[in-house]
């Protein structure tokens, strides 16, 4: 791909990320009508994906994890002369990997159906997907997320939970976003 090529689709994909989607409420068929192939689509990359490397499936879910305490795809943004983004962050910066697989997904999902699946989805379903290709059990994902049109640094410092946070930073860090202690045993366990 040509420079000025890569630099287009660029900045295609970072408009495309802004349009965000039309309803507040999140359904399992979202997409039936807008992009029935939206979920085909990412599953196909996602399996490639991890199959060409193992790790790239625990790297997805983690991108998702750290999307997601906000699930706004706001972690995907460079920083602009309005915010600084979440990717250098303490939790994220020089490990938070698998932009480049959902940058091909979005720019895939955009020539099928242009403006209508949000890249908050896209995390959404590429975590579940990573957790199947890997032999897991995937689960039901709702979507209809919006996309940020901006990102915190600060939240992302303070928010998300530390690797050395104990028992009850872990248990506080989880309820402050409104899971129970089980839910957060849950979420931790695959990620270790
Ligand atoms: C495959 O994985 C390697 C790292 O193991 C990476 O450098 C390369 O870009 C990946 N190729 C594709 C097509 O994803
Ligand atoms: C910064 O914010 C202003 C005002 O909302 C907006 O017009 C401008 O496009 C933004 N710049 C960037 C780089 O996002």
């Amino acid at each position: 791909m040509a420079a000025n090529s890569g630099f287009k689709l660029k900045h295609l994909l970072i408009f495309a990320c802004l349009i965000g989607v039309a309803s507040a409420q999140l359904s399992t068929k979202f997409y039936d009508k807008t992009c029935p192939k939206a979920v085909k689509i990412i599953t196909k990359a996602v399996d490639d994906a991890v199959s060409n490397e193992t790790r790239m499936g625990a790297s997805l879910l983690r991108l998702h994890f750290h999307d997601c305490f906000g699930c706004d795809a706001s972690v995907l943004l460079d920083d602009t002369s309005n915010f600084t983004g979440e990717k250098n962050s303490f939790p994220n910066a020089n490990s938070l990997r698998g932009f480049e697989v959902i940058d091909n997904i979005k720019s895939q999902l955009e020539e099928s159906c242009p403006g209508v699946v949000s890249c908050a989805d896209i995390l959404a379903i590429a975590a579940s997907e990573s957790v199947g290709a890997l032999g897991g059990q995937r689960w039901n994902v709702a979507l209809g997320r919006r996309d940020s049109i901006t990102a915190s640094l600060s939240e992302s410092n303070s928010d998300l939970p530390a690797p050395f946070l104990d028992l009850s930073g872990l248990i506080t860090a989880f309820s402050n976003k409104g899971f129970t202690t089980e839910e957060m045993v849950t979420l931790s366990g695959p990620n270790k």
